[in-house]
């Protein structure tokens, strides 16, 4: 295990460096290369491929078969606060900026912009059937986005900012905000929409696989509510704020954060808590799998993590049970600073791009120049070309810095043996 080299600039602290395992087994992972703590996470139908939105404004996709990061998605001003997966293997992610982007694999760019909202946009859900992109805002807005194309419905009624959306299996829209109201909106705007207030502010709300609605509260409870808008039951998980609620497809679990009292496994009928994750610091984000067998949490140290549902064990943390895509490469201490590179850059001449270029061939070689690739235009317009000097320079101060507006997560590397170590590593590997 490596010694701490990499300390992530925004993040309130990284860990030291951990095991990056992953290879041929699904899931396994700890997904290692946000710049800022993992604020949002969507996982496809399939179960595939995961998307997830973070402080450090970028959303990354990523392979949950080999833990391989394969898009950084930079468009954003500001944090990304919701991602979601869309048919079609599109995704969706939007933040402070109050912008929605659309995104198909491999473009770069967004391939629509749903713009319209004057706050930070945090909540995203897809309806049942696949046609509308329902978002929660601050601007205590709601809007329905057909996925088609067209112009957006408006729904108001919340006193304040809206926090969390959800669809029920009938195209019923849910939506809990900081006003202490969950309004149901009928499908199609038949009907006047339910409103029920709760005893406190509002942070997260989510629909059950058996159609049950429960919303997490500023006041550490969660509270099921029936269609009729009676709440049904509470239970308090936590002295401070929920921060994230999910629910597994299979209806077995529903999974909670909050800042005090880390993340917890609940029984999804009777919610009570059947296990705790030893999480280490806060969680800000939670998925599912596709098949309810693992729960990936996101958090304040930048790292996407994997859990055991059954056991409530980390999954990647024994040698044993995952290849190390570090194994191809000789150890020492520059491949340990490498690991927090490896799930967006390869070495190797047939390796190919992942969500960053090949790093093969770097040094002696321009900025922004692997054919094919598609680089930020800040990086395009750059003037430099990779030397151990201006690669070190790179992590001394951070691509933030060096290279304003790059898509490279911000990560400095402030030991400089470390920096050293990682540019032997990389003229001997990269040759
Ligand atoms: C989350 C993904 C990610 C991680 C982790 C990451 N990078 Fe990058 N890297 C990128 C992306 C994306 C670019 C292209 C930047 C752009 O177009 O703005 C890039 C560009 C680069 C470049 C310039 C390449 C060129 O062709 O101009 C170097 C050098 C580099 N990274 C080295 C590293 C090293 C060393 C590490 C680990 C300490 C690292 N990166 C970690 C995504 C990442």
């Amino acid at each position: 295990m490596g010694q701490g080299a990499m300390r992530a600039t925004s993040a309130i602290c990284s860990a030291a460096i951990a095991a990056f395992l992953f290879g041929t087994v699904a899931y396994g992972a700890e997904l290692r290369g946000h710049g800022g703590p993992v604020r949002a996470i969507a996982i496809t139908d399939d179960g595939l491929t995961a998307i997830t939105g973070s402080f450090d404004a970028k959303a990354i996709v990523w392979s949950l078969e080999t833990g391989e990061a394969r898009e950084v998605l930079l468009f954003h001003d500001g944090q990304v606060d919701a991602v979601a997966s869309l048919p079609q293997g599109r995704f969706a992610s939007a933040g402070a900026d109050g912008r929605i982007a659309i995104w198909e694999s491999g473009r770069g760019a967004p391939a629509s912009v749903l713009e319209g909202h004057t706050g930070p946009v945090v909540g995203l859900a897809v309806s049942p059937d696949g046609s509308t992109l329902a978002s929660a805002s601050w601007d205590a807005s709601i809007r329905l986005w057909p996925l088609a194309g067209g112009e957006p419905l408006v729904l108001e009624g919340h006193r304040g900012n809206v926090n969390a959306v959800t669809f029920l299996s009938d195209g019923t829209l849910a939506s809990a905000g900081y006003d202490a109201t969950v309004i149901l909106w009928p499908p199609g705007g038949d009907g006047a929409p339910v409103r029920v207030a709760i005893p406190a502010p509002l942070s997260t709300l989510l629909a059950t696989a058996d159609d049950r609605l429960i919303v997490g509260g500023a006041d550490g409870k969660l509270r099921e509510i029936d269609r009729e808008g009676t709440i049904r039951g509470e239970i308090t998980v936590s002295t401070g704020p929920v921060t994230a609620l999910a629910a597994s497809a299979d209806g077995s679990y529903i999974a909670t954060s909050s800042v005090k009292d880390g993340t917890r496994l609940l029984d999804a009928e009777s919610l009570e808590p059947i296990r705790t994750l030893d999480t280490g610091g806060p969680v800000w984000s939670l998925a599912f799998s596709s098949d309810g067998k693992i729960l990936l949490t996101g958090g304040a140290d930048n790292l996407v993590r994997e859990w055991d549902v059954e056991t409530g064990q980390q999954l990647g943390s024994s040698a044993a049970e995952h290849a190390d895509p570090m194994a191809a490469y000789t150890g020492g201490p520059g491949a340990e600073v490498f690991r927090a590179c490896v799930a967006c850059h390869t070495l190797d001449p047939d390796d190919g791009n992942r969500a960053g270029p090949t790093l093969h061939g770097i040094f002696g070689r321009r900025i922004a120049s692997v054919p094919g690739y598609h680089y930020s235009s800040a990086f395009r317009q750059m003037d430099i070309v990779w030397t151990p000097e201006t690669v070190s320079k790179l992590f001394e101060i951070g691509p933030s810095e060096y290279t304003p507006g790059t898509k490279m997560p911000e990560q400095v590397i402030s030991n400089p043996e470390d920096r050293a170590a990682l540019i032997r590593f990389l003229q001997a590997e990269t040759d």
